[in-house]
């Protein structure tokens, strides 16, 4: 179906044409004043400049013309050269019926590109803490939204499993285990299957070895040198290495799965390491390479750079691949396995200038074709409500299972406040509500914002939340199965949707209306927080007119039929919309 807004502007555009104005002028936009009409077009103000009339004269020419239309209830010319438009019922109501016998509300699946979307980006071996949260979230949803688009979205988790922690914990449990077959020049068997540490030990390993690290500069060198045999195929170093994944991919596979977050791909840093040479390869045959200060570095300033961008640097002066090498390698891999129109990374803001880096050296060496879009979404910090990254009450970093176990207990709380449920049911649904005060709590904000983690307003029933959205949508259902009784009559459910009979009752179609139109935008601009604010104005509105008006009560069986239409179509859009968020509703709450 066409977005109800561009129905509008089309017919606006005939008219402007017919009265000699060009149709760009015939611009329509939701109203910002509700209390006076519903849309707008303000095309009268610019184009009086261009054909030197007042703008009131032209708006008066445009709604002469088009006021009898029956698309509209009315239409009409107001100072200084607004033109005001209330859609007719008979409109509104035959669009939404549309939309209500449409699997997706009669959104068109435009798009069609090849998408990989980098996000989660965890680090083995140190604990999920809530900094990754984020990048998961917005990730998991970014890529049901652009697959809902059409799109073929493949979701790499791009593990940091290649890095400096891998040595600082071979370092240190060399310290505590000397005598593992690891550590023995002379070893020459198998090597066991089992690791030789639980996630527990390995979780408090590596603070361990960390805080020894800063402390000793001796310790320091080991680390480093363990960190680049591994990297050079020492072999007792990548048994532990294996290990180490293991224990940790597990571990991070139970975190992820409680945030009903998932991964296509697993791979991570150590998977571009067998790309650095060709990249470096490229690099040099570009003549790209230069030295400076004994690393290898690619220039990547540009004359309009309005502050400075510093050199990209690939190698260290000991032969070691940085952060910005394994990105690069990553893409020449990326372009082996999928050739996508375009790379999503999904990390924190402060990493732009690496991303600006990378994306410029993966341009000028040809590492991607000119057609594959880079694009970097940077998200805010999540802090405290001391305006300080989030951490917990002693100080230390909030690992993200106690955190998401905090807000389990708060809704359990509060569910039990006034009511009484068998535990194990409240426990399950509790479980499913949190993950919407998590989830909405963090998406809908704009993504580049840093925003307060506040518990208590995250996990309230009322207001901007996610179990508010919940809420109207388990009211929703209990008043369609108290309509539909022990029969299975579930075709009442798709009867005809007819001209609302009230202002709450339009309003609401309105909004319905309104689908397609946001989920495009948050299409194009990368943005969950879009379907946030679309979900709550709908539960606003649902529940003025559930308040406004007797559904099940009502004796003109076609009437009641249209409301429960009405309202099924309204439970469906809000369960598609966080779906694409990323959680789900329970059958009562
Ligand atoms: N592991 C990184 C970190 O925790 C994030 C990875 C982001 N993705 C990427 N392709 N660089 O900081």
């Amino acid at each position: 179906m066409k977005e109800i807004i561009n129905l509008i502007t089309e017919k606006l555009e005939d008219v402007f044409k017919q009265c000699g104005y060009e149709e760009r002028f015939a611009k329509v936009t939701v109203s910002n004043r509700p209390d006076l009409c519903e849309y707008q077009c303000n095309g009268a103000m610019a184009a009086a400049k261009q054909y030197k009339k007042a703008p009131i004269m032209i708006a008066t020419d445009i709604v002469e013309k088009i006021k009898d239309d029956e698309m509209f209830e009315s239409v009409s010319a107001v100072n200084p050269g607004f033109i005001n438009i209330i859609l007719s019922g008979d409109f509104v109501s035959s669009y939404v019926n549309d939309m209500s016998k449409d699997d997706d509300f009669g959104y068109e699946k435009k798009h069609n590109k090849t998408i990989v979307i980098d996000y989660g980006g965890p680090n083995v071996a140190k604990p999920l803490h809530v900094g990754h949260l984020r990048s998961a979230v917005i990730g998991e949803s970014l890529k049901r939204i652009l697959r809902y688009a059409g799109n073929n979205v493949t979701g790499d988790v791009h593990l940091g499993d290649w890095g400096l922690q891998m040595g600082l914990i071979i370092t240190e449990l060399k310290e505590r285990n000397p005598k593992l077959c690891y550590f023995d020049d002379s070893y020459t068997g198998e090597y066991p299957e089992e690791a030789p540490f639980t996630i527990s030990e390995l979780e408090e390993i590596y603070p361990c070895a960390s805080g020894r690290s800063k402390e000793d500069p001796e310790y320091k060198n080991r680390a480093h040198e363990a960190t680049l045999k591994l990297q050079q195929g020492y072999k007792p170093y990548i048994a532990l290495w294996k290990h180490i994944m293991n224990v940790s991919v597990d571990d991070l596979k139970r975190n992820y799965d409680r945030l009903d977050v998932s991964f296509d791909l697993w791979k991570g840093e150590s998977d571009a390491d067998a790309y650095v040479p060709e990249l470096i390869d490229m690099l040099k045959s570009k003549n790209l390479l230069h030295e400076s200060q004994g690393a290898m570095v690619v220039d990547v300033a540009q004359d309009t750079d309005t502050k400075e961008i510093p050199p990209c640097i690939v190698q260290k002066s000991d032969g070691a691949a940085l952060y910005a090498t394994s990105d690069l390698a990553t893409l020449i891999q990326r372009r082996r396995d999928f050739d996508p129109d375009a790379v999503i990374y999904i990390a924190d803001k402060r990493q732009e200038m690496h991303f600006t880096q990378v994306f410029r050296v993966a341009k000028k060496a040809e590492v991607v074709p000119d057609k594959t879009e880079l694009v970097f979404c940077g998200f805010g910090t999540m802090n405290g409500k001391d305006g300080k990254p989030f951490k917990t009450r002693d100080g230390g970093v909030m690992r993200l299972e106690h955190l998401i176990s905090d807000i389990d207990n708060a809704v359990y709380d509060k569910m039990m406040e006034n009511r009484s449920m068998e535990e194990e049911e409240a426990k399950s649904i509790a479980k499913i509500v949190g993950l919407s005060a998590l989830k909405y709590g963090d998406l809908s904000n704009q993504a580049s914002k840093d925003y307060v983690f506040d518990l208590d307003r995250f996990v309230s029933f009322e207001g901007n939340t996610g179990p508010y959205i919940l809420y109207t949508i388990v009211r929703i259902k209990s008043i369609i199965s108290k309509y539909l009784g022990d029969s299975s009559e579930k075709d009442a459910l798709m009867s005809d949707i007819l001209p609302a009979g009230s202002d709450s009752e339009k309003e609401l179609m309105l909004k319905l209306a309104g689908y397609q139109t946001v989920i495009n935008v948050a299409v194009d601009e990368l943005a969950p927080h879009k379907i946030c604010a679309y979900i709550y104005e709908v539960s606003n509105v649902f529940n003025k007119f559930y308040h406004d008006t007797r559904i099940l009560s009502e004796t003109d069986e076609s009437k009641k039929k249209s409301y429960i239409a009405l309202i099924n179509l309204t439970m469906k859009i809000l369960e598609k919309c966080i779906g694409l968020l990323g959680f789900g509703a329970p059958e009562r709450m």
